[in-house]
């Protein structure tokens, strides 16, 4: 037994310049644990509130209220407690909090202080936070399949184009490191691309090349000459990866790309998926419908669950419970992990835990908003989950991630690295 001797939250900034809550767990041994809250743009309806200050000051984002939720009731709660208990910790959080989306105490507030204790609880083990989260939850470590953007757009881009994350993986890889040299060649490619058709102008919120395309499908059709260019044969060592956020164009049931001016309902948007699909390398779709149109999920997931991943973020939220559901309903075969969108180290372990259960794939993930927090990276490795999604190849809010499991590789072993292992099911394997 270690017992907590304070907790205290701070006001830092985000990636995108906006104010979040860091949280330092002290024990009292003198070690501590410290972690940041990210913050998502293309939120799901259901997922943990952030308690945001709202008014006029810093566009309504300010964390003072945050704060007092970690400096008051929950500080209160978590002292004197011992920190290698995270579920009995998670537990007394959620003890404070009796609303779904913990909206009173605030999910920031939450999400920081339950990953703080899981790094205060490494430091006090004298482990690294993935040997940690390995030896808790009785995982084995492994290094993750990245997801890494290669073009950045919906609320990520100011909707220039519709569609969020054009993404590769490189499954074919035998090492992380070689996963990283592969994409270094296809996102450079890409920008020359961009430069040479006069389209490069900057880059998207996650580190992805700003999308100057007339269409989506242009985005698609670029991606694929950048990994030709790159000298790679498409489909083959490198596959693309989409995240559509369909929730952020869709209102009652209608699907409009506002690029295209076009609108659809959701059989059309499947059928839509269903052209790209067989046009381009695509093994893995996350949020492909409405995270409401559960009959859309479940047609796709019908159409195409034995050939690629279909990943739930917005239409699974992080909740075991939504996870259990969408098994019963064979509805997706993958679930995204957002700690935050859960709130608690613990439901999102138990999410997790929920989908390995079921031979679902599971990608740990990072948010728009990010930080030089870097537990996702040991969360992702030490669930031994399979996969990682930080966003892209540049920013040092992205390449910190990346970086930290090089020097895990370094401890752990370059040959636990689990390469196509997650597109088992997919065309890519069976190919
Ligand atoms: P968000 O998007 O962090 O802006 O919500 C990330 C995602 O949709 O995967
Ligand atoms: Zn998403």
């Amino acid at each position: 037994m270690t017992k907590i001797t304070a907790v205290k939250g701070r006001r830092v900034w985000d990636s995108r310049g906006n104010p979040t809550v860091e949280v330092d767990i002290t024990l009292e041994n003198g070690l501590m644990g410290r972690a940041i809250a990210p913050a998502g743009a293309s939120r799901g309806l259901r997922e943990a509130i952030d308690l945001r200050d709202g008014g006029s000051a810093l566009s309504g984002k300010g964390v003072d209220k945050a704060l007092a939720s970690v400096n008051g009731p929950i500080a209160q709660a978590l002292t004197g407690m011992d920190i290698e208990d995270q579920k009995a910790l998670d537990d007394a959080i959620l003890g404070l909090d009796s609303s779904p989306m913990k909206e009173n105490l605030g999910g920031n507030a939450t999400v920081a202080t339950s990953l703080a204790c899981l790094h205060g609880a490494a430091a006090n083990a004298k482990k690294a936070l993935w040997r940690h989260v390995a030896d808790t939850y009785d995982c084995t470590p492994a290094l993750p399949l990245p997801e890494i953007q290669i073009f950045g757009g919906g609320a990520h881009a100011s909707g220039r184009v519709d569609i969020q994350d054009f993404m590769i993986m490189v499954p074919g890889a035998s090492s992380f490191d070689e996963v990283m040299e592969v994409t270094n060649e296809v996102y450079f490619a890409a920008g020359d691309i961009m430069a040479q058709k006069g389209k490069l102008a900057g880059v998207a919120d996650e580190g992805g090349w700003w999308p100057m395309f007339d269409s989506n499908e242009e985005a698609l059709e670029t991606l694929v000459s950048a990994i030709e260019k790159a000298g790679e044969k498409p489909g083959k060592r490198v596959v693309i990866s989409l995240d559509i956020a369909a929730s952020e164009f869709c209102e009652n049931g209608r699907y409009r790309l506002a690029l295209e001016d076009r609108e659809m309902d959701s059989s059309a948007m499947i059928d839509m998926l269903d052209k790209w699909i067989t046009d381009y390398p695509i093994a893995a779709i996350e949020d492909p419908v409405d995270e409401g149109d559960k009959e859309g999920m479940i047609e796709f997931t019908r159409r195409f669950g034995d050939k690629l991943q279909i990943i739930g973020d917005d239409y699974l939220v992080t909740n075991a419970k939504l996870v259990e559901q969408g098994i019963a309903d064979n509805a997706c075969n993958a679930v995204l992990v957002k700690v935050n969108q859960a709130g608690t180290v613990s439901e999102s372990v138990d999410t997790f835990k929920a989908a390995q259960k079921a031979g679902w794939g599971a990608v740990v993930s990072a948010r728009s908003g990010e930080t030089e927090d870097v537990s996702i990276s040991h969360l992702s490795t030490g669930l031994g989950c399979g996969q990682l999604k930080v966003g892209s190849f540049t920013r040092s809010e992205r390449m910190v991630k990346w970086n930290e499991c090089l020097r895990i590789q370094d401890e752990l072993g370059a040959d636990t690295f689990v390469g196509g292992a997650p597109l088992k099911n997919t065309w890519w394997a069976k190919q």
